[in-house]
């Protein structure tokens, strides 16, 4: 999430990343040191797997390179969630196979979400991909490496029920030193008709909350003061001893023995757990539902100060037939049931959404109750996607992708302009207010500023002063542009 206002794209999400020594722990000093490249696409959580990557491969003697020429294993993270998604990923793999003519011994592996979908397909359609490993199969990475070398195709798309990486400490990537995410979930078991994350990413299971409390105070301790907690829904996080999921597809609840639910630890709880390591550590999460996203969970973020006051709750669309039809759980009564409880328990929470245009039938009508539904909320940010269907999904089965593209287009323009709106709106609600900021690093077009973001997770730019990286500061904002509030410390 950030706060600025556009359609994601996932051709610009691609990053190669570049490991910092310093976080480097103990290198195997038998294997002679190989170069590996990695670059991932998609959500949150798939950034996060590669830092678990890159942790597995570097005890192994990996270092890593921002240079795919003169890398010796290249690995690429895909994201399998539209269409587009997967057309980045193969135009990509391109590049790399030309590395391949001309070193024939640089290994290619395909990683994540597009490589559990497609499976062994995708060494059929891609012929110079030598690896296809599937999100739960890290740990296999070394082992499949060796039989890269020795010639054999390696694939492991084995999906788990149990693997949360819960002992590894992840390899921070990319980082800014101050801002960390935390899985504490996997997999998801919703079944929303359109998406294809339970069949890439298999069953929901919950992460001890021992070692998410370890990893926060690990970060906290190396200087780190914002830590954001992933999972495809995070309000069905529930460790009962053994990392049980809630419910079963379906949405009927497992029912924990009378020990285990005096044992047990929900997403509030856990939550809790975090925000009492220190009050300077900020607490974010990502991403609720709006069925599961419950009064325990608000009144948990009222209490705690550092619990930055900031939801991101997908919708979808505005209309319950659709939301019948998506299986998301939720009518539209329920939504804005939800966003009254918000703003009851959490005034000046901050407030996102997913919206998808052109779902299977959705009619002109539907849509306009998507928009009216924006109006009502009035967004701080938004990511809008149009429909794409996907293989095996329950949409792509039942219902015929059936709004034409210009439509889905035009839609979408529709509720881009919206948002764009809103999102003005939002912004200029904080000029004139003082917000507590906490620094990332220098802003994007001058080295005389800093940047920030508040609770609500607005960007805020100010003079550097003798401020720096990692501290908090009360900004009063003066002005801002559409998506950014600029002002001084006071
Ligand atoms: N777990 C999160 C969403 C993860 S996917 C949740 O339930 O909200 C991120 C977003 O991608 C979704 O919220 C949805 O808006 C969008 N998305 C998923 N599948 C899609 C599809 N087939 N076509 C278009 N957008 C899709
Ligand atoms: Fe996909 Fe729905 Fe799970 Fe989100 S909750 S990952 S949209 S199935
Ligand atoms: Fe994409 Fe997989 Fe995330 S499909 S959105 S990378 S869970």
């Amino acid at each position: 999430m950030n706060s600025e206002n556009k359609i994601i794209d996932e051709s610009k999400q691609g990053e190669a990343i570049m490991v910092e020594t310093e976080n480097l722990v103990s290198t195997s000093s038998t294997v002679k040191t190989k170069k590996l490249f990695l670059e991932s696409y998609g959500c949150q959580m798939n950034f996060s797997d590669s830092e678990i990557v890159a942790s597995i491969l570097m005890n192994k003697g990996f270092t890593t390179t921002q240079n795919f020429e003169e890398a010796d294993v290249i690995f690429v993270n895909t994201c399998a969630i539209r269409e587009g998604a997967e057309s980045k990923v193969r135009n990509r793999l391109n590049d790399f196979k030309r590395v391949k003519l001309k070193n024939p011994k640089a290994l290619v592996g395909v990683l994540g979400c597009m490589a559990e979908r497609l499976k062994t397909q995708f060494l059929e359609q891609e012929k110079l991909v030598d690896m296809v490993v599937g999100p739960d199969a890290y740990r296999d990475l070394p082992n499949l490496i060796e039989q890269a070398e020795d010639g054999h195709r390696a694939i492991n798309v084995i999906l788990s029920k149990e693997e949360t990486y819960a002992d590894l400490t992840p390899v921070r990537l990319g980082t800014n030193g101050v801002t960390a995410f935390i899985s504490i979930t996997r997999g998801c078991d919703n079944m929303c008709s359109f998406c294809v994350v339970p069949f890439t990413r298999g069953r929901e299971r919950s992460r001890d909350p021992e070692s998410i409390v370890n990893e926060a105070k690990d970060l906290f301790n190396n200087g780190y003061r914002e830590v954001t907690l992933l999972g495809q829904n995070v309000d069905s996080y529930l460790w009962a001893g053994g990392g049980l999921s809630r419910r079963d597809p379906f949405g009927k609840k497992e029912t924990l023995t009378e020990e285990q639910k005096a044992n047990s630890v929900n997403f509030a709880q856990l939550m809790e757990k975090v925000a009492m390591i220190n009050a300077d550590l900020r607490v974010r999460f990502s991403t609720s539902h709006p069925k599961d996203m419950n009064d325990e969970v608000l009144y948990m973020m009222a209490k705690h100060n550092n619990i930055c006051n900031n939801i991101h709750l997908p919708v979808q669309s505005g209309n319950s037939k659709v939301l019948e039809m998506m299986n998301r759980g939720y009518t539209r009564e329920w939504y804005e049931e939800r966003m009254k409880a918000i703003r009851k328990i959490i005034p000046n929470c901050g407030i996102s959404t997913d919206i998808i245009s052109g779902f299977c039938g959705e009619t002109d009508e539907e849509h306009k109750d998507t928009l009216s539904l924006m109006e009502i909320v009035k967004y701080d940010y938004a990511y809008m996607f149009m429909y794409s269907e996907r293989p095996k999904t329950l949409a792509e089965r039942k219902y015929k992708d059936d709004v034409p593209e210009e439509i889905k287009k035009k839609r979408l323009q529709e509720i881009v302009d919206l948002q764009r709106k809103h999102s003005a709106i939002r912004t200029t609600e904080g000029v004139g207010k003082i917000h507590r900021v906490l620094i990332e690093g220098f802003s994007k077009k001058s080295d005389e500023m800093l940047m920030g973001r508040n609770e609500q997770n607005t960007v805020v730019v100010f003079p550097k002063q003798n401020h720096k990286k990692g501290d908090y500061v009360n900004v009063y904002a003066d002005r801002c542009t559409p998506s950014t509030l600029i002002g001084e410390v006071v």
